[in-house]
This record gives C-alpha cells, sequence and structure tokens, in this order.
C-alpha cells in the first residue's frame, strides 16, 4: 500500500505516528510531496525542494528478526537504494554508485541519497522499522549548507517521475530483504565507498588520522586500519570519514 500525503513534517514521523493509531503491514510507504522539517542521521536536517525528490518512509516488519540483527535491514535498504540510483542513472553517469558507510549512498563521491531507520522493539526482536529514504532525483540545486550533494538530474540531465521511483525504491528493498543474509552482507560490502586505500576519518572528539578499510561487521562494525595496524572496531557515531 502507498499512502500519499500532500505536505507534513517527516515521512518518517507521520509514519510512526500512523504505526501508533493502526496496523501497518510490511511493505506499506509513506511518502509525501512536500517535506517540511526532514529529519537525517546525527540531528541534521533533510533538504528536498517540493514535488522534485523521493520523500518516503518504507515499513518493515521483518520476522522474528532480533535487535542484535538489525544492521541487515540497514544493508538491505542501502543496496535496494543504491540498485535503484543505477537504474536511473543507466550508464548515462559513469561514475561508481557507492555505499558510504553506514548507509548514505553515493555517486562517485557526493551524495545522492540518505537514509535514516528507526526501529521499535518487542522485547528482544525488532516489531517494526520505518525506513526513511530521501533520493535527489530532479531538483537542480541545492540550497543549504550539505556539503556534497548530487541529484540524478545533475548527472543525467533527465527528469525521472517521482512516484514511479519511489515504488521501485520499495520494491528493490523489499526484494534485497529476501536475499541469503551473507550474500547480502557480501556484496554491502563489495559496494562501499572508499573500499581501497587510505583516506581521512576523525572521531567526534576530534582526532584526525589515516585509515584504510579493513571490514564491516554483520553488527555494523566498521573495521579501520592505520599504517600501523587495526584501530579497536567504530559503532555508527565514533567515527566519521572526512570528504
Ligand atoms: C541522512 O542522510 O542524514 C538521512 C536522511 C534521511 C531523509 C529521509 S527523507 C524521508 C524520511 N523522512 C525524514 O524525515 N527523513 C527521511
Amino acid at each position: 500500500m502507498m499512502i500519499f500525503l500532500e505536505t507534513t513534517p517527516s515521512t518518517n514521523t507521520a509514519a510512526k505516528q500512523l504505526l501508533c493509531r493502526e496496523h501497518l503491514a510490511h511493505g506499506t510507504v509513506v511518502y509525501t510531496r512536500c517535506q517540511t522539517a526532514g529529519r537525517g542521521q546525527r540531528g541534521n536536517s533533510w533538504e528536498a525542494a517540493p514535488g522534485l525528490n523521493v520523500t518516503m518512509s518504507l515499513i518493515l516488519r521483518p520476522t522474528g528478526m532480533p535487535a542484535a540483527e538489525q544492521f541487515y535491514l540497514s544493508e538491505a535498504v542501502a543496496l535496494g537504494v543504491a540498485d535503484v540510483v543505477e537504474m536511473l542513472l543507466d550508464d548515462v553517469s559513469h561514475e561508481e554508485v557507492t555505499v558510504k558507510w553506514p548507509n548514505d549512498i553515493y555517486v562517485g563521491d557526493r551524495k545522492i541519497a540518505g537514509i535514516l531507520i528507526e526501529n521499535s522493539l518487542s522485547g528482544a526482536n525488532i516489531e517494526w522499522s520505518v525506513a526513511g529514504i530521501g533520493l535527489n532525483v530532479n531538483q537542480r540545486e541545492f540550497l543549504s549548507d550539505a556539503p556534497n550533494p548530487v541529484s540524478i538530474f545533475q548527472l543525467t540531465g533527465r527528469s525521472y517521475p517521482i512516484e514511479e521511483a519511489t515504488s521501485l525504491i520499495a520494491e528493490r528493498i523489499l526484494s534485497r530483504l529476501e536475499q541469503p543474509r551473507d550474500e547480502l552482507h557480501a556484496v554491502y560490502r563489495s559496494r562501499l565507498w572508499r573500499r581501497e586505500g587510505y583516506h581521512s576519518y576523525a572521531t567526534p572528539e576530534g582526532r584526525e588520522f589515516e585509515a584504510r578499510i579493513v571490514d564491516v561487521a554483520p553488527t555494523g562494525h566498521l573495521t579501520l586500519a592505520t599504517t600501523e595496524g587495526p584501530l579497536p572496531s567504530f559503532a555508527f557515531k565514533e567515527v566519521a570519514a572526512l570528504l
């Protein structure tokens, strides 16, 4: 089911409010033409000009998934969105579509989509998950202070119908979720942004260092290594790649 809202502060917030009132099935999509207070990771806001971009939240109800395994959802969502970005670019852009750990979608060194997943637990398991996705499709210029946004239009010179992109994303994510987990995880690791070579990272305390990606564990923890050897693994928000 696709639930369309003409305008709403945030599709994630709207989806969670609906979930408090009624049963929304696995695969339900809440989307809007005009998101007025889009929320991003790390307390950031998410810019999306009205009518030009995908702003959607997909309800997931993974059966019997322990909260400790929630990174699989993140991988399936990221890869599903990356699949659609590749389809929309349709070989026009030769830059690689990758996933910046943990789940930003990049084309080359620019961010084309962001993901914000919010879970509700029932005991040790995930009861439902709201996967919020913002994909820049037809926007021609970006006004916020986001460092490196890019859209499908900017890369291809072509517009794409938003509703179609929205349902394609839902379809691809749902089919990624059907994939065996070890396969999903292997694909995720192979599609990481900057998976080769040394790059700059910083911790929230401001420590900067050069490191290479060694691995991402199925829990989502990132292992980096400096030239002196591997560092203790990082959880999300414990380290950020510098652009
Ligand atoms: C990020 O990269 O910081 C995550 C951005 C997530 C934005 C999407 S747009 C639809 C959904 N509703 C929100 O308020 N946020 C997500």
